[in-house]
């Protein structure tokens, strides 16, 4: 096959920023994508329905001419959060709410330190149809950041599941075979993300030969059994596990220092990485489901009507970008060969 065309995708997982960041992140996606799930880890983060709304105002401000680019914003769980603000903030433009445990990633010191204080806010969010999305990690300091993911499910996120049956759940970018296994056995409101780099990459791709902090994200690459069970469900085409890149910029000098941040800028590549990696598991006929029906299912949204086409083409990923201040990213897969091209 060298051409493919199937229905415009959506990301339902991504990092914008914002400021001028939005003036590279927000095309870029849009270059590709029809819908995003617009993570809401700012400094502040986007707690409410006013911050939201405001965000999303950037958003579309940044949205290149022409493009019917639809963000979809995300309320950020604090200790703080009360049924109120979900009941205020569920609609049309923010579908769900996103928990993150204290400390689990990338501005997440604000967010919630004691999950089970929050099953009244979960409960509202069960009877108003607001998805709950979860970077499901433990962050208590003795647990071995390998297992993190593992430990939460039992911990946290089954309970939480036992508990608000009817509650849709999406358990974000998810990294284990473990995870895969849960989602796979639990009911029809559970659901996961999958990004780009956990299945093209294990942990050897991070640590072997030298730190590659630009294959840094949380969570943590793991080891390549955990790959091979991610690629086999995304191979499988069940419809639990949909297209969410985490694509997630930080500047080239906040990642290649001694303390570096987490997150792959993936944006510039993202659809045609996952059909690479569709591809090498002769599982092609399974990308259309798992980059634009299931996701859009799974949130109650019409899918998409129009299409995009792919072309196998081979094309070199830039080695950086440079941002309208000086500053510069280098993308996820920089300097690399992608085997497909959008048109
Ligand atoms: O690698 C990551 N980067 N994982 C996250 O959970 C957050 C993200 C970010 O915001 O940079
Ligand atoms: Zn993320």
């Amino acid at each position: 096959m060298t051409q493919l065309t199937i229905t415009a995708p959506d990301d339902w997982h991504l990092h914008f920023r914002d400021g001028d960041m939005l003036n590279e992140t927000v095309p870029a996606t849009a270059r590709c994508f029809k819908r995003a799930i617009v993570m809401p880890n700012l400094l502040p983060p986007v707690r409410n329905k006013r911050e939201a709304l405001a965000y999303r105002e950037r958003i579309l401000a940044a949205t290149p001419p022409g493009s019917d680019f639809q963000p979809l914003m995300v309320l950020y769980l604090t200790n703080e959060t009360t049924p109120a603000d979900i009941h205020e903030a569920i609609s049309r433009e923010i579908p769900a709410a996103k928990l993150y445990p204290a400390g689990a990633t990338t501005n997440s010191d604000s967010a919630v330190s004691a999950i089970e204080a929050l099953y009244p806010v979960f409960g509202a969010m069960s009877n108003a149809g607001m998805l709950l999305l979860i970077h499901g990690e433990v962050t208590a300091p003795e647990v071995d950041i390998f297992d993190r993911e593992k430990l939460f499910i039992e911990q946290h996120l089954d309970p939480i599941h036992q508990r608000f049956p009817d509650l849709k759940i999406v358990f974000e970018h998810i990294t284990t075979a473990d995870a895969a296994d849960y989602v796979v056995a639990a009911n029809s409101n559970v659901a996961a993300t999958i990004t780009p780099q956990h299945l093209l990459l294990n942990r050897n791709d991070l640590l072997v030969g030298g730190i590659r902090p630009h294959n840094y994200c949380l969570p943590v690459l793991k080891r390549n059994s955990h790959q091979r069970r991610l690629q086999e469900v995304v191979a499988s085409g069940s419809p639990k596990f949909f297209l969410g890149t985490d694509s997630a910029p930080h500047t080239k000098h906040t990642k290649e220092t001694a303390c570096g941040c987490a997150g792959c800028y993936s944006a510039w590549g993202a659809l045609e990485l996952y059909t690479q990696v569709f591809d090498d598991l002769d599982a092609l006929d399974k990308l259309e489901g798992f980059a634009s029906f299931y996701g859009a299912d799974f949130y109650g949204l019409k899918r998409n009507q129009s299409n995009v086409t792919l072309t196998r083409e081979a094309w070199t990923m830039p080695s950086e970008i440079t941002l309208s201040n000086g500053d510069s990213i280098v993308p996820f897969y920089a300097g690399q060969t992608l085997n497909w091209r959008l048109a």
